[in-house]
This record gives C-alpha cells, structure tokens and sequence, in this order.
C-alpha cells in the first residue's frame, strides 16, 4: 500500500521513541544503557528529519484553522492481478515475558488444583486467533535468564529475583519444557531469545541441544530424563535482546562481533532444526545500528529484530490507559503510522546489503505502552486495552502486511496482562480485549497473497492544526482465492465513504464483522467484559466492479468478497 503523507507540521509527540528504565529507575531516567534514547539528535538525524520534513510540507498543508470536513468519499484502486508478496502468518506473532503477570497467572496458574498448570482458558482464546508464534522468555529477562534453571523437577528448580521487572521471586516453575507444551497446545511454533548479556555462547549451543538433538547426546538425554523423548525441532531463536540497552549496553560494531561469535556455535542437527536466527535489530530510528548490524553480521542473520513502541506522552507520564482526550487518540495513531517510515527506512538500509531480501525484518516488539492501571505493581506494567489500542493495531498491522516482502515477522507486546494484551485475567477470570479482536479479524490475512493497492485520498481526519489519515487498509487473497479487506477509520468523529475499484477481483457482495464502540475510551473490563466486541457488518456494497463500504467513524472491519 502507497500510503499518503501526512500533510501537516510536524508536532510534537513527546517523548513517544524514548525508551525506558527498569523498576525504580523508570521514575529516575534510565540507567547508563539508555543514555543512547535522550541525547539530542545529531547532526545527521537532524539531516533527515529535515529531508522528511521538506517531502512533508511538499503536500499542501491544511489551514490550522480548518473546520473538520464532512464525510468526504476515500478512493482505493486494488490491482488483485498484481500480488506478488505472501503476508507471513509470522507478523501475528505474540510476545510472552517472565515479566509481572505475563506467565503467571496469564499463561501459568495454580488455580483450582493448587499445582501450576496451563490456563485453558487462555489457550483456548488464543488458538481462536491463530498465534503462529510465540516469542520467549524475554525481552529484557531473555539476557539475565539461564534455561538450565528451568528444567527438572520443579521442586528442584533455583529461585532467583526478577530484578529487571518488580524484584519478584522467580520460582522457574515455567521453563523450557512447559514452554514448549504451552506452544503446542496454543497451535504455534515456538520462538525462543538466547543469553547474549550474561551468557556465553556454550550456554546458548547447549539450550540448543537440549530442544533440538534428538537424542544420544547427555544434553539431549537429559530432556528425555525430563519427559519429553522427541526434539522439539525449534527453529527460531534470538540472539539476545535489545543489546543496545537492557542486553548489555553494546555498541553495533560490537554486538555484530557478538552475533557472529554466538550464531556460529547455533548448529543444526537435521533439516527441521535448521536454526532461523534473529539478531538484536535498531531502537526505533537508530538507523546506524541497522547500517553496521547489516554490514557486519548480515550473512549470518536471518531476522531483524526491530522494537518500536507507541508511547504518547513523556516516558515519566506516558498517559493513562482509559482516561484520555481526543488529542492523546490522534497522537497514538500519528505514532503508530510512524512505523511505516520505520520499516520503510530500515528496510532500505537492509537493502543496501542484502537486495534480494534474504533477511527478514521481524518487529519483536510493539504495541501501546501507557501507564500502568493504578494501585498495580508499577514493575508489572498491566494496563488497561480501549478502542484506541485496537485502532493502533489495526493501522500498525496494515503497515506491516503491506510491507510484506520485507516484514516476516512481528510480535506484539504482549501476549497476557502485559502492555497492548490481548487477554487481561484476574484470578480465574479472562476477558478478551479489543486488540484481541482485532487479531482475530487479521487472521484471514495469515499466509494470504498480499494484493496491492493505492489510497487516492484516504480522507484525513483533522485535529486542530494537525492531520493524519483517517483510512488504513490491507487486501489479501487466501490459498482458497478468497479475496478479503480490512480496513479502519481512526477518525472517531466522522464516518467515511469508500469506493474501491476491484481490478482483477469477480465479486458480487461482501459481508463481514465491524468492531467499533460508543466511546474512544471503551474497554472491556472485569464488571463488563463485552463492551468492546465485533457484530456483523452490513453496509458494504459490490456493483459494476466497485465495492462501496461506509465505514462508521472509529472502526475497524473485515470483509469478505464473495
Ligand atoms: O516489553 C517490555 C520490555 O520492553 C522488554 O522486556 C524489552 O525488550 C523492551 O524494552
């Protein structure tokens, strides 16, 4: 998808790329290793923000005055005849961290029985979305986490403190083999992050023994000692994360001699552990890092692993989950279209050193990160999930379905109770939030043929003296040759018209779901869990070649053309 630029000034976002500390020192700035977020820009990103800048106010600004149009008609053109990219299943990844209630009581309870189990709620809901991977245990914990702490009997198992994230006892009782039957049972392929930080490359080989040799071997018998004969045939695996930070601190030239010192001891034993091995990629818009990584290392890597967030105010007050104005929704979705210029950025950088597009950019981590809900363990980081958070979505997994050639892989932050969930539990409840829904519309896109198609005028919704677009979309044609649209509108004052002209699609209507709600603040809680939730959706028309959808304002839907 083309998308248009925003025609407007630049404002400011906050502090929306900066990245946080750990436990305390989120209220204190962040320690050594993330000086790197608030130095003031260079002498060459200033560069580029001016170039970006200049392509900007090339478009014709909106008067700072405009009065807010009337519904206004949005033309795409699909070019169904034109496909050529798979959508990789890979960006509807899910994120899971030894991290306040992410695994336990998330994924890991000891409720009713009182021995910890898996949640079959839980893994009930997500197999209904589809998760094709799952990655774990970190995130920041990846680079303090030794497997060998989690494996054996459970009673056996060393208790250490999670110091990154609230100073809990970590009891191991959640390790490498319940991971793996947690992934199983969810129906996804797991995707594990070795110790870079605090490990060696030997500790790493030797995880790698333990999930993949199939047997005969000490390591490899000592799994089946643990119960589990077979090899778990694990493909994807990190190495470490986020290395420029909370993973060590490191410079790019010195983590890319890491990655090659670490990913050559990551050996497969067979063609089904052929390792996929994903390095440390950029904080946002560190584009030297990808420049150097990619220089330096990139033979030797098959994922890059991006993190961005959507942050809206300033790290010490990012805002609450629920309680917000229109202008903080306006600024979550002008933050969340910057991944388009991110991926579009990083991508090109990738291409300098790899033009057939060997390596994938895989986002490891995004999503919304607010405050947490009051009264929680700020080192829990559980926040509530609005319409908002789903419209985030929506326009971010647009952006990477259409950046399909170069985006395999995406893994939203995360997976239970923590950060943009998609299931929020307390005690034996479970409610699903809207983000949920909206993975559940995108899974008609999973391995679908993306089909190309340009916004002519995606009607901008206007706040103020700033504008973005309103209307986001992806259209796809799964391996049956059905064809289907997602769409959204993030204005949440005016509907839109659309007229899509089908090229190369013979369609006669289109049905599908609508998720949407009365307010931009509405969320699912414990009290009132369906709030938030998809109905059907009708007012979508196909004649003479054209599909006409009036899309009520602050909605996301999926269609289906029959
Ligand atoms: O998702 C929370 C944290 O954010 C992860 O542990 C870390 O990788 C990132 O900075």
């Amino acid at each position: 998808m083309r998308l248009p630029e925003a025609p407007t000034k630049a404002i400011s976002l906050g502090a929306r790329g900066f990245r946080h500390g750990r436990s305390k020192q989120w209220f204190q700035g962040p320690p050594g290793g993330r000086q790197r977020y608030q130095r003031p820009s260079t002498m060459k990103t200033r560069v580029a923000s001016a170039l970006l800048c200049a392509c900007i106010t090339a478009f014709k600004p909106l008067s700072a005055q405009a009065p807010r149009p009337r519904s206004a008609v949005t033309h795409i053109v699909v070019d169904a005849d034109q496909g050529r990219d798979t959508i990789s299943r890979h960006i509807y990844g899910q994120f899971a961290e030894h991290l306040g209630r992410g695994i336990y009581d998330g994924v890991w309870t000891r409720e009713g029985s009182g021995a910890w189990h898996l949640r079959d709620d839980v893994i009930a809901a997500l197999r209904r979305i589809q998760v094709p991977n799952v990655r774990w245990p970190g995130g920041c914990f990846a680079d303090y986490y030794h497997w060998r702490d989690g494996i054996g009997p459970a009673a056996r198992r060393p208790r250490m403190v999670n110091t990154i994230w609230g100073n809990v006892v970590e009891d191991n009782s959640f390790g490498t083999d319940e991971y793996i039957e947690l992934v199983v049972r969810i129906g996804a392929e797991p995707f594990v992050v070795g110790n870079v930080g605090t490990g060696s490359p030997r500790e790493m080989a030797e995880w790698w023994e333990y999930i993949n040799h199939p047997g005969g071997s000490s390591i490899a018998d000592e799994r089946k000692a643990n119960g589990h004969a077979a090899p778990y045939n694990v493909r994807r695996i990190g190495v470490g994360n986020e290395s420029w930070g909370c993973g060590g601190a490191m410079r790019p030239e010195f983590y890319a001699d890491q990655y090659r010192r670490f990913a050559e001891f990551l050996r497969p034993f067979n063609d089904s552990t052929r390792p996929f091995r994903i390095a440390t990629g950029p904080n946002v818009d560190d584009y030297n890092w990808t420049d150097v990584v990619m220089r330096e290392a990139g033979r030797m890597i098959d994922g890059l692993d991006l993190h961005y967030y959507t942050v809206v105010g300033p790290w010490a007050h990012k805002g609450s989950a629920t309680q917000f104005s229109e202008r903080e929704w306006f600024l979550a979705a002008k933050g969340a279209l910057r991944m388009n210029e991110l991926v579009t950025r990083h991508a090109a950088i990738m291409d300098k050193y790899d033009p057939r597009k060997r390596v994938a950019l895989i986002v490891g981590e995004w999503g919304m990160w607010h405050d947490v809900e009051p009264g929680t363990n700020p080192g829990f980081l559980y926040q509530q999930n609005t319409l908002r958070d789903a419209l985030v979505a929506a326009i971010t997994l647009d952006i990477f379905n259409n950046h399909a050639d170069r985006v395999r892989g995406a893994n939203i932050a995360q997976m239970v109770n923590v950060l943009q969930s998609m299931i929020l539990t307390r005690g034996p409840q479970m409610l699903l939030t809207p983000t949920y829904h909206v993975f559940d519309f995108y899974t008609v896109h999973h391995d679908a043929l993306l089909l190309p198609i340009t916004i002519e005028n995606a009607g901008y919704y206007v706040l103020g003296a700033d504008s973005i677009p309103a209307v986001s979309a992806t259209v796809s044609r799964d391996q049956r040759g059905v064809v289907h649209v997602t769409m959204s509108n993030v204005d949440p004052t005016q509907p839109r018209t659309i007229v899509a002209e089908l090229r190369g699609v013979s369609a006669t209507s289109a049905a599908g779901r609508i998720l949407t709600a009365p307010a931009i603040n509405s969320y699912n809680s414990f009290e009132q869990p369906d709030v938030v939730h998809p109905v059907a959706f009708t007012a979508a028309r196909v004649a003479n070649g054209k599909l006409t959808i009036t899309l009520p304002a602050k909605s996301v839907i999926v269609l289906e053309l029959r």
